[in-house]
C-alpha cells in the first residue's frame, strides 16, 4: 500500500505548487514547531508532512489556481475541494508522516475562529499541525509574488499576523512566529 500511496505522490506533488512554495511552507512550519517547543521528533515530522499540504492541489484545473483575480463563489467551491482530496490521497497510508500529511493537508485552512474550510472547525478542534502550516502557508503566499497578487511588505505581514492572532490564528502559534521574527 505505501508504494502505490508514495507513487501516487511522487506524481502529484509538485505538478501545481512550486517546489520554493512548498519547501518554504515545510521548513516555516518546522521553525515554528521548533519554537513553540515541540520535540526534535515532532518538528521533523511536521517539515516532512507540511510537504504535502497542498497535494490536493492535483485535481484543480490550472485555470483555476492561475487565475489572475478574484474567483467566483463556484471556482472557490472547487477551489476548496484540494484540502479533502489530499487528505484522501494520504489517510490510506499507515505511515506516521502520510498521516500527519493528511490531518495539515485537509486542515490548513481550518482558521481559528470557524471561518476556515472544509469543517469549520475552532480552536484546538482543529489539529496543531493544521493550525501550524496554517500560519506558514499563508506567510508564503503574501510574501511571494503570485498571479493575483503582489508581494506585501514584511511589515504588514506580521501586522496581519499580530492583528488576526486569536481570530483567524492560534495565539500560541502567532507567538512563536513573531517571536522568530524578533517582534516579541
Ligand atoms: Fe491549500
Ligand atoms: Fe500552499
Amino acid at each position: 500500500m505505501e508504494g502505490v500511496v508514495s507513487k501516487r505522490l511522487d506524481a502529484v506533488l509538485y505538478s501545481k505548487e512550486t517546489q520554493e512554495h512548498i519547501a518554504r511552507v515545510s521548513a516555516c512550519s518546522a521553525e515554528i514547531a521548533g519554537a513553540m517547543g515541540l520535540t526534535d521528533g515532532e518538528v521533523q515530522l511536521i517539515k516532512k508532512a507540511a510537504v504535502y499540504h497542498d497535494v490536493g492541489k492535483h485535481e484543480v484545473p490550472d485555470a483555476l489556481l492561475n487565475k489572475p483575480g478574484p474567483l467566483t463563489p463556484d471556482e472557490r467551491k472547487i477551489m476548496e475541494t484540494h484540502a479533502a482530496r489530499g487528505w484522501s490521497y494520504l489517510m490510506v497510508s499507515i505511515s506516521p508522516i502520510y498521516l500527519a500529511g493528511a490531518e495539515i493537508a485537509k486542515q490548513h485552512h481550518e482558521r481559528w475562529n470557524g471561518s476556515g474550510y472544509p469543517e469549520g472547525l475552532k480552536g484546538p478542534q482543529i489539529h496543531l499541525y493544521g493550525r501550524i502550516v496554517a500560519v506558514a502557508d499563508v506567510y508564503d503566499a503574501l510574501i511571494s509574488d503570485r498571479v493575483y497578487k503582489k508581494p506585501w511588505p514584511l511589515d504588514q505581514v506580521l501586522h496581519h499576523f499580530a492583528e488576526m492572532s486569536g481570530i483567524l490564528y492560534d495565539p500560541e502559534v502567532i507567538q512563536a512566529f513573531l517571536r522568530l521574527h524578533g517582534r516579541v
